[in-house]
């Protein structure tokens, strides 16, 4: 049984094909149109379907769309249809939105969420219309409209290693949640509550991450680092404006940040202490915020383990804090917990629905293209490419590494979600402390935004304290005192770091890389962070690949099995 998830409503968009509770491929549509984030989460966007994902997909499993026997769509207009009383039949004058408490593009969203099925058929783009062909007539699947935050949490609940576990879901918003609770055991789960809009922590983060100067529904990664440079002297203002009740609720009052905080900042302009300050306030009252709510969902399902999806959940210092406060015993948190990872939960939900057996536990996020080397050394033959063949890729990378050289590293299947971990990742020597200025310079970032280590899973505990498995680079963790002055382009100013384990089992060859860079340096551990520049997605194929290498100030660039190294000047 065949069945494809797709995540369209907002941005982030993406597909996911599972094939008898297995996920064969999954993947973001940004990594073939090459535009960051799919597109950006407005109404008049909803229509936008991620073609070339689901294209990619079902070429990974050698199907036509025709052989799906579900799709699931994660999101479900219907609930906003139903909860104003309205009729399926959609007004669709724009004059419709000025009806009181319909936005004024909201018909027309509707409308194409409502419409989506039909135009997956008949808006395919030529170029790939070979794979979507045989839908118009042969087509044979059921269509399921599965809510937001239900695709967030079986993203979460059912890709987990748990067999009984709390759930939390944390996000800007849904169809009408913006946060969500549930209760997983004995192949059985339980929703037990939400907060609904506008009441939404994402959305507030988003606001803020906005008010910073930065862009919303993708920057907040941004002021979490902020945060860490700053005081909380605006915690009070921050705890008035969310305020925790009873039962796992809360409630947002409108932030009016320039009324409190004066003028937003500008992009592209500088910081101010206000700025580092504000970060950090917001940061606090968060955590403070999430910990609350994650006690009580503790106390009212006793469960020993509890998974998280949704936006925030990317948010490594909270899953960090929650971690650290032991209210459950173990938290896991699904690396594609923004909403491209709604279209893994909504394939996963349906396939359990029907099945009613549960077979796959995310311990890779490996599941997107892979290039062999006849199609990698094609490529750079065609483009008279000067590339060396290798035998020993590991210890040839661990070489230029340790020769401090900055490496872009593209190795197998392609990462689902928004973290490379060494698929397609941007490698260099963590030993010295200028490479985390280098680094940030090669991406064009800020100077604030720290990079963070992978390391040897066995070694871990040695380097970062309490340092446990964390493959998908979602916790920080304290650097270990003793190691702090080996590593320092790693150590965040406030010493930690936001840690990757790696495992052969993973990921061979980036964990024999990793052993190779130890045997030259004494250091298990390696600078990765994400093979794209700024306002690029992470790059999906090797013309991406070249393209990114030789228009930044990279090194080298190690593919399958061949290198490029430029000329030292
Ligand atoms: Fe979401």
């Amino acid at each position: 049984m065949y069945t494809l998830g797709i995540n369209a409503a907002y941005h982030d968009t993406s597909a996911c094909l599972v094939h008898d509770g297995r996920v064969l491929a999954a993947a973001e549509d940004e990594r073939f149109t090459r535009i960051k984030h799919g597109k950006r989460p407005v109404p008049f966007s909803a229509w936008e379907l991620p073609y070339h994902a689901i294209d990619y997909c079902l070429a990974e499993a050698g199907i036509e769309l025709a052989d799906v026997d579900h799709i699931a769509y994660a999101y479900d207009p219907y609930l906003l249809l139903d909860t104003r009383g309205a009729t399926i039949t959609l007004p669709l004058e724009p004059s419709a939105g000025a009806q009181p408490g319909l936005a004024p593009w909201e018909p027309l969203f509707l409308a194409y969420l409502v419409n989506a099925e039909r135009q997956l058929v008949d808006g395919v783009p030529h170029r790939l219309r070979a794979r979507f062909r045989g839908a118009k007539t042969a087509r044979h699947w059921r269509w399921h409209f599965v809510e937001h935050h239900l695709c967030h949490e079986a993203s979460a609940f059912l890709a987990s290693p748990f067999d009984e576990c709390a759930v939390m879901t944390l996000d800007g918003r849904g169809e009408r949640a913006s946060t969500s609770y549930g209760y997983y055991a004995h192949d059985d789960y339980r929703r037990l509550g939400q907060v609904t809009l506008p009441d939404s922590l994402g959305l507030l983060y988003e606001d803020v991450t906005e008010y910073l100067g930065f862009l919303r529904s993708s920057d907040e990664y941004k002021v979490m680092a902020l945060a860490s440079f700053g005081r909380p002297r605006y915690v009070d203002d921050f705890r008035r404006i969310v305020q925790t009740g009873p039962g796992g609720t809360y409630r947002i009052e409108p932030p009016r940040l320039a009324e409190r905080f004066g003028p937003p900042r500008k992009p592209d302009s500088g910081f101010a202490a206000k700025h580092f300050d504000i970060a950090r306030s917001l940061q606090q009252v968060l955590e403070e915020t999430v910990l609350e709510l994650a006690a009580w969902l503790a106390r009212e399902t006793r469960a020993p383990n509890l998974c998280m999806a949704g936006g925030v959940a990317l948010n490594c210092v909270l899953n960090g804090r929650l971690r650290d406060a032991r209210i459950f015993r173990d938290v896991w948190v699904q690396p594609a917990a923004g909403d491209a990872g709604t279209a893994l939960g909504a394939a996963l939900w349906i396939d359990w629905q029907h099945r009613a057996r549960r077979d796959y536990v995310m311990d890779h996020v490996y599941l997107g293209p892979e290039y062999r080397d006849a199609e990698i050394e094609s490529f750079l033959a065609r483009g008279k490419l000067r590339a060396r063949h290798v035998d020993d890729v590991a210890d040839e990378t661990a070489k230029l590494l340790a020769d401090d050289k900055i490496v872009g590293w593209f190795q197998g299947r392609m990462e689902f979600g928004p973290r490379a971990l060494g698929a397609r990742s941007i490698l260099a020597s963590p030993i010295r402390p200028e490479m985390q200025q280098r680094l940030n310079d090669i991406k064009d970032r800020e100077d604030f935004c720290p990079v963070a280590p992978a390391v040897i899973e066995e070694r871990a505990a040695e380097w970062f304290v309490g340092g446990g498995r964390s493959p998908f680079m979602l916790f920080v963790f304290d650097v270990a005192a003793d190691k702090a002055d080996r590593i320092p382009a790693v150590r965040h100013v406030d010493g930690t770091a936001r840690v990757q384990t790696v495992n052969r089992a993973q990921h061979p060859l980036y964990y024999d890389l990793l052993c190779a860079f130890e045997r030259r340096t004494g250091v298990p551990v390696l600078v990765n962070t994400s093979f794209n520049t700024r306002g690029e997605p992470i790059v999906c194929t090797p013309r991406d690949a070249v393209e990114c290498f030789f228009t930044s100030p990279l090194d080298a660039l190690v593919i399958g099995s061949f290198v490029l190294e430029k000329e030292a000047t």
